[in-house]
């Protein structure tokens, strides 16, 4: 699949997507959203894809945010489409049943922070600066941010975050509960591939079901997550994978799981 804005590279199970327009920081335009859908849509369907991991191009920005080029000249009508595209293509990546690291290496502003929020786990450099400044523009976030960061972060510190604009540090962000994890910045890929590496090694539809349970569970009322939690224990019930983990431990052995 071919990509202007988009490095795409295989490790074994595990694919890194590279959001490569490090001239403006690799700001999200129209383009580059796109070809984030059409790769994540690839990687879905790619079952020897276990894990992705994103980051940015450049050793100073993850993503700046949504490309303000575009947004000077939005229609209210085109900001309404563009911003449910951008929704869209981030639901896609929430919801790949597949874990989705964000490698956060610089700036994560804007639509960069949401696309972080997006993903599975975040692991950010030291040096790494989130936030949703978009008020400073005098405009409001558009791509889920008013939503997932309340939901990671909760209420007051959203508020905190979106209304002042200002970006907070990676050490800051990981007290709240924003990123997972702070590492090196030298050690970031190091230690995203390291995570990568463990969570592909997990049997894939157990992975799938915990992500829907949770992602899925967390929007509905608890007594009808409860049941959808329970519905999918038991269809996990259908797997090689669970008699082999629950056998593997019954005979005091490692298990070797086939992702079936
Ligand atoms: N959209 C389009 N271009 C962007 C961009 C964005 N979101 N973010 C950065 N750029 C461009 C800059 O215009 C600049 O282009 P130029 O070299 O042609 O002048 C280039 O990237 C480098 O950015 P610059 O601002 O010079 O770097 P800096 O180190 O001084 O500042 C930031 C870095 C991230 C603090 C600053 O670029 C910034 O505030 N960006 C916008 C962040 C934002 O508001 N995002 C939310 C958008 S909804």
């Amino acid at each position: 699949m071919a990509f202007d804005n988009l490095l795409l590279e295989r490790d074994g199970a595990i694919a890194i997507v590279t959001i490569n327009r490090p001239k403006v920081l690799n700001a999200l335009n129209s383009q580059t959203l796109d070809e984030l859908r059409r790769a994540a849509l690839d990687l879905k369907q790619d079952a020897s894809a276990r894990a992705i991991v994103i980051t940015g191009a450049g050793d100073k920005s993850f993503v700046a945010g949504a490309d303000i080029n575009e947004l000077a000249v939005q229609t209210p009508t085109g900001g309404r489409e563009h911003a449910l595209t951008g929704q869209h293509v981030f639901d896609l990546i929430e919801n790949l049943g597949k874990p989705v690291i964000a490698a956060i290496n610089g700036y994560a502003l804007g639509g960069g922070c949401e696309l972080a929020m997006a993903c599975t786990l975040r692991i950010a450099a030291d040096s790494a600066k989130l936030g949703q400044p978009e008020i400073g523009l005098g405009i409001i976030p558009g791509y889920a941010g008013t939503q997932r960061l309340p939901r990671i972060v909760g209420k007051g510190r959203a508020m905190e975050i979106i209304l002042t604009g200002t970006p907070i540090t990676a050490a800051d962000a990981e007290r709240i509960g924003l990123v997972n994890r702070v590492v090196p910045a030298a050690e970031l890929m190091t230690e995203a591939r390291k995570l990568a590496a463990a969570l592909a090694a997990q049997p894939p539809v157990a992975v799938r079901y915990i992500i829907n349970a949770i992602n899925k569970g967390m929007e509905m009322p608890f007594a009808e997550a409860q049941v959808f939690e329970a519905t999918l224990f038991g269809l996990i019930a259908a797997t090689d994978d669970m008699r082999e983990g629950t056998s593997a431990f019954l005979d005091k052995r490692k298990p070797e799981f086939q992702g079936r």
